[in-house]
């Protein structure tokens, strides 16, 4: 069995840690403030490899404090990619190993490959205009999604017809090169996405659905065991695809 340090107890860490035996796992090591533990040789407790799902605020430095220590992460938290350049760096100067995703399910990785394809087949059609919209818990620190923003940059890449997307609320009349992507939070919703393409006569829509974040922790494990025998800096969508050794 590998063992495995959960940093961030929460929803995530607890889904994480009721499936870790299921896939050859043992969990050492809870890492939350709430429970008085931190990112140190004593507290992680021979972990070799950690799952991190805590906050944009805190996830990049976590991720750097265990490369520091030796020990391989992946990390599931969202709204921190900005720093993803000097993770690059860093983990190559350490030789550590690192998989990063906004989401883990397996589903969601083939739902951005639908949306390019439908981003292809659309391009050329300027009578309809593209929009997205995500639904997530009440208890999401972020807004928009870690998805909603790599569903728009697929969308900004493939559509000559827009070049920027439109997060807040508008105040005005959205320009034509301007798609809108809103954000819902409510409830104990896991999961929506849904990308449109709407014109004057019909509109077509696709949608994924999160039915639990059961999905979302057998990725992050399915990544750590991926990653058991790699060096490098990942992104989900690599682990998928079998990924460069
Ligand atoms: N990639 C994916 O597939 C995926 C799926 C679901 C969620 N997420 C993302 O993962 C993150 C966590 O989601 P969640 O639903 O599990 O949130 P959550 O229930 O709020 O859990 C986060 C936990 O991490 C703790 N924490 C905060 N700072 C920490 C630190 N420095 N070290 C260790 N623990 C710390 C929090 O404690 P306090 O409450 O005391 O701050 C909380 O217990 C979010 O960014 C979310 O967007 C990603």
């Amino acid at each position: 069995m590998i063992k495995l340090a959960i940093i961030g107890y929460g929803q995530m860490g607890k889904m994480i840690e009721k499936l870790a035996a299921n896939y050859d796992f043992e969990v050492v090591s809870r890492i939350d403030p709430r429970l008085g533990t931190e990112i140190c040789p004593k507290d992680l407790n021979d972990a070799e490899i950690a799952v991190e799902f805590t906050q944009p605020d805190t996830a990049f430095a976590n991720i750097c404090k265990c490369v520091e220590l030796g020990v391989k992460v992946v990390s599931g938290t969202t709204g921190w990619h900005e720093h993803l350049l000097k993770l690059k760096n860093f983990v190559a100067d350490k030789g550590g190993s690192v998989v990063y995703g906004s989401n883990f399910s397996p589903g969601m990785n083939k739902f951005y490959e639908i949306v390019r394809a439908a981003a292809q087949i659309m391009k050329n059609m300027k009578d309809y205009d593209v929009y997205g919209y995500e639904m997530h818990h009440k208890y999401k620190k972020d807004s928009p999604s870690g998805t909603a923003k790599n569903l728009a940059k697929i969308l900004i890449n493939e559509l000559p017809q827009k070049d920027k997307v439109i997060y807040d609320s508008l105040q005005r009349i959205k320009a034509d090169d301007e798609f809108h992507f809103a954000s819902v939070r409510s409830g104990n919703i896991p999961g929506e996405h849904r990308i449109g393409f709407d014109s004057e006569y019909d509109s077509i829509e696709l949608r994924h659905t999160a039915r639990s974040r059961e999905g979302l922790a057998v990725g992050a494990l399915l990544a750590a065991a991926w990653l058991s025998n790699k060096q490098g800096l990942y992104e989900f969508k690599e682990v998928l695809a079998g990924g460069k050794d």
